[in-house]
C-alpha cells in the first residue's frame, strides 16, 4: 500500500492504479481511528472493485466550535498498517493545507434533509461532510464509493449531492451504504466509543437494546409517540443525560412520520451520555 499526502502524487498513484481501462476503483472515506466497520467498508469494497482508495482525514470544517475537533484521535501509523493489512491499495491522507488551501472559499451545502435530526444540533456539520466529500470524490474520481448506516443521515445528505450535481464518479447509484457493525452487546461500533468510561460503556448498550424494542413495538402496531416517549425515558433512566432527538422517518427523504406507512421507514435517535454523543439508526418494516 501507498500512502500520499499531495494531490500531485495522489493523482500520479492513481493513474497507475487505473492503468488499463475497465479497472474499478472504490473509495472509503475515513476520518482515521478505525474500528471494524471501518475494515468492513474496505472488505465490501474489495468485492466491488479491484482496487480500494482509502482516505484518512479529520475534516476540520464538519466540526462545530465546541465540538471534539482537537480530541478527535488521530493514529495514522496504526490505521495504515490496518488498512494494508485489509488490502488497501491507495491511502490518501492530506493534511488540511492540502485539503483547503490558502484562499478555499468554497461550500456545499444540501438543504433540506442536511436540516433536521442531526442537523439541528450541529449547524454547519453537513455542509463541512458535503464539501469535503464533494472534494474527495474530485480528488479520487472512484468508480464507487462506501459510507456506513450508522451515518444515516450522512449517507442521505452525500446522496443527494450526488444526484443534484449531477456528479458521475460516482453516479448517486454507486454510493453504497453498509450495514452498521455493533459490538456484542448491540452498541453501534464507532470511534467516539473510546470516549466512553467503563461505567459509560455499559450504560450506552441500552441504546440499541432499547431502539430494538421500539422497532418491534412499532412493527407489531403500537402508538409511534407514545413508544418514542417511552424509548426515550429508558435511555434517561439508563443514564444518559439527554436525548437529542428519538425520531422515526422516512427512509428516504428522512422527513418524521407520525405513523408507520407503506415506504421504507427508519428509527434515528442522537442522545448524549457524559461529554460523549452517540447516534444510531434502525431500519422499520412497512406495513
Ligand atoms: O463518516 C466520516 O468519517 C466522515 O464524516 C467522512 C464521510 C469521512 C467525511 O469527513
Amino acid at each position: 500500500m501507498q500512502t500520499v499526502k499531495t494531490l500531485q502524487m495522489l493523482r500520479t498513484a492513481l493513474a497507475q492504479l487505473r492503468g488499463n481501462t475497465g479497472t474499478r476503483i472504490a473509495l472509503v472515506p475515513t476520518m482515521g481511528a478505525l474500528h471494524e466497520g471501518h475494515l468492513t467498508l474496505v472488505r465490501s469494497a474489495r468485492e466491488m472493485a479491484n482496487h480500494v482508495v482509502a482516505s484518512i482525514f479529520v475534516n476540520p470544517k464538519q466540526f462545530g466550535p465546541n465540538e471534539d475537533l482537537d480530541a478527535y484521535p488521530r493514529q495514522l501509523a496504526a490505521d495504515a498498517a490496518l488498512l494494508e493489512a485489509e488490502g488497501v491499495a491507495l491511502l490518501w491522507a492530506p493534511d488540511a493545507e492540502a485539503m483547503y488551501p490558502p484562499g478555499f472559499a468554497t461550500n456545499v451545502s444540501v438543504a433540506s434533509v442536511s436540516e433536521g435530526l442531526c442537523g439541528a444540533a450541529r449547524p454547519g456539520h453537513f455542509d463541512g461532510v458535503a464539501t469535503v466529500v464533494c472534494k474527495l470524490f474530485n480528488q479520487v474520481a472512484p468508480d464507487l464509493a462506501l459510507f456506513g448506516e450508522k451515518d444515516f443521515q450522512q449517507l442521505a445528505v452525500i446522496r443527494a449531492m450526488a444526484r443534484d450535481l449531477d456528479l458521475t464518479r460516482p453516479h448517486v447509484d454507486s454510493i453504497i451504504g453498509v450495514p452498521t457493525v455493533r459490538e456484542a452487546d448491540g452498541l453501534a461500533m464507532s470511534s467516539r466509543n473510546r470516549y466512553l468510561s467503563p461505567d459509560q460503556r455499559v450504560a450506552a448498550a441500552t441504546l440499541p437494546r432499547a431502539m430494538q424494542a421500539a422497532v418491534r413495538a412499532i412493527e407489531s402496531g403500537a402508538d409511534v409517540s407514545s413508544t418514542l416517549a417511552g424509548l426515550q425515558a429508558e435511555i434517561l433512566g439508563a443514564g444518559f443525560g439527554s436525548v437529542d432527538y428519538a425520531t422515526l422517518a422516512d427512509s428516504r427523504s428522512l422527513a418524521s412520520l407520525a405513523a408507520l406507512g407503506p415506504e421504507p421507514a427508519r428509527l434515528l435517535v442522537a442522545a448524549r451520555i457524559g461529554g460523549t454523543r452517540l447516534i444510531d439508526n434502525l431500519p422499520i418494516s412497512a406495513r
